[in-house]
């Protein structure tokens, strides 16, 4: 999906507009200056931001206005109507803010507001920690480290993480990025003044190899030692590895979870011909899919009878596979590799696929094992409430790693979907400096197949009927996961203000 720079068409709104030509709660997408702009009616309260999402370049008049803010129709980010703040992720940057005024019956943008500004560290305020320290730099740590500071923390604030390239858009990596069509720059999530500006010490390259609770320490992989705080454990999650013996001493197998490793199949894409793609997860499909792109011949293993059954149900899992069949992707379906190497994947059925790469999308472990040697409460990830807060005093943890007592469904849950782990981050940041929230935030993630995005409200790992509203195969349909007649999630193609509207609908049930 990629950022939307047509010229923006509509009203120039500089000229101004009749004040009726919006209704109460209404929207009008114009222009002012050459850029796009929103402008909403709320009441006898005007405003205008910027209309293209600052994340892909959603357009923001086709989203939902919530109150005195705005939510993108594409991944679900919400603006600030009243400042263009990017208020949930996986917007990052704030939009533009403009000026409007009222005169003669008419409407009129003005001009740009002022950007609020970056707060950088010196001391911290009474009741706030001394310090803290943000374990790991994806997702749910890039996030922590922002809201920190725009909280108005001032105390010290450092982040260490193995990946020196963190944070970069992690799902671009299987998707626009692996497939040739988005170029390495768009990769970063940060302007490269963000730690400077902001104040933040970045230990890139560097490891947390021991985590000490009652002592307020942590350890590096150098063995130097640093005391904390408050601590963010958001080491997010490792690729699950084949088993032994299956791969051979001369084959080599990719696993994706880095942009080292987007970076590692691009190389062997260049070269190859053919590729075996194990797994038809998420992951799975979006390889095979930017592989395809590369116009390499496609072939998908997995033990499943449809992909992504187990997560979308048998409608949505055929859908998927004809569709990814339409794109020239060939499955052997309730298989698995016994034998790779000699250049071939051997299934269990003895059919040989030759391959000149292989890469392998079996699902993710989460990285628990500092929190395990800590002592921490486990419960398949790391066992938090609901201000994120784990076993131990000021140690919180978020993203792939944490199991939180979800609202929405009354179980305690671990999902691994990129916006969870960045409003997570935004969380417990906020829980480290004392606000008090809650996280009870509706999950939501999308995934991208050729040019059919997928976007998915709630949680559902059972259920007892799928309704279906709408085609499938026309791509405009809407599944609810029902379970003891409840909807537990709502997943949807081309209908993107049902989606949000589920996701609204739910906040609101669950108080
Ligand atoms: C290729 C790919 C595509 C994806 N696409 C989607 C998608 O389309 N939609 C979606 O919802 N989700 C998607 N996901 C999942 C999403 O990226 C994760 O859910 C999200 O990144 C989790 O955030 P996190 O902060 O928990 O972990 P991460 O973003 O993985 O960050 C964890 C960081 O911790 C660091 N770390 C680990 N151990 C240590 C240590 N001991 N000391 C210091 N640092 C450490 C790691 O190096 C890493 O940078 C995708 C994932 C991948 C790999
Ligand atoms: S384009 Fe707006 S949230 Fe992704």
């Amino acid at each position: 999906m990629a950022a939307d720079q047509d010229a923006p068409t509509g009203p120039d709104l500089t000229q101004g507009i009749a004040i009726d030509a919006v209704s109460d709660g209404g929207s009008l997408t114009g222009q002012a200056d050459g850029e796009a702009v929103l402008l909403v009616r709320q009441g006898s309260e005007w405003f205008a931001i910027g209309a293209t999402c600052t994340h892909y370049g959603g357009p923001l008049g086709e989203g939902l206005i919530v109150g005195d803010t705005v939510r993108c129709p594409w991944h679900h980010a919400c603006f600030s109507l009243r400042t263009g703040l990017s208020l949930r992720p996986p917007a990052l940057k704030s939009s533009s803010c403009w000026t409007v005024e009222q005169r003669d019956g008419k409407v009129f943008v003005t001009g740009k507001a002022p950007s609020p500004p970056v707060r950088s560290g010196s001391a911290g305020k009474p009741g706030q920690p001394a310090s803290v320290i943000v374990v790991g730099g994806g997702a749910a740590g890039d996030n922590a480290i922002a809201t920190l500071r725009l909280e108005g923390y001032a105390g010290p604030i450092t982040v260490v993480d193995p990946d020196d390239a963190a944070p970069y858009d992690r799902p671009n990596c299987s998707k626009d990025y692996l497939a040739g069509n988005a170029p390495e720059e768009w990769l970063p999530l940060r302007p490269a003044e963000f730690d400077r500006d902001r104040g933040i010490e970045r230990l890139a390259g560097r490891r947390v190899t021991d985590l000490a609770p009652r002592d307020r320490r942590i350890t590096l992989d150098d063995g130097t030692t640093r005391e904390y705080g408050a601590l963010l454990l958001a080491t997010g999650a490792t690729p699950v590895r084949l088993p032994q013996g299956v791969v051979g001493g001369d084959a080599k197998v990719h696993y994706l979870r880095t942009l080292a490793d987007s970076r590692a199949i691009i190389a062997a894409a260049k070269d190859a011909r053919r590729a075996v793609v194990l797994g038809a997860s998420f992951i799975g499909l979006e390889v095979a899919a930017s592989l395809r792109a590369r116009d390499l011949e496609v072939h998908v293993v997995a033990p499943d009878k449809r992909p992504l059954e187990r997560v979308m149900g048998a409608e949505l899992g055929d859908f998927i596979r004809r569709l990814h069949q339409e794109h020239g992707v060939t499955f052997h379906l309730e298989q698995q590799a016994r034998e790779i190497g000699g250049g071939a994947v051997t299934l269990a059925n003895g059919e040989r696929l030759s391959a000149d790469l292989v890469v392998a999308g079996i699902g993710v472990r989460p990285n628990v094992e500092l929190a395990e040697a800590a002592g921490l409460a486990l419960e398949r990830g790391v066992l938090v409430d609901e201000r994120l807060q784990t076993s131990a005093p000021g140690i919180y943890a978020a993203g792939d790693i944490a199991r939180w007592p979800d609202p929405h469904t009354g179980e305690r849950i671990r999902v691994e979907h990129w916006v969870v782990a960045q409003r997570q981050g935004q969380t417990a940041a906020r829980n480290i400096l004392g606000l008090d929230q809650r996280f009870d935030q509706v999950p939501f993630f999308w995934s991208q197949h050729y040019d059919v995005p997928i976007n998915y409200v709630g949680h559902a790992e059972q259920w007892d009927v799928i309704e279906v509203d709408g085609d499938i195969n026309a791509r405009d349909c809407t599944l609810r996961f029902r379970k003891g007649g409840r909807t537990l999630a709502v997943a949807t193609i081309y209908r993107d203000r049902e989606s949000l509207e589920t996701e609204l609908a739910m906040e609101l049930a669950a108080g």
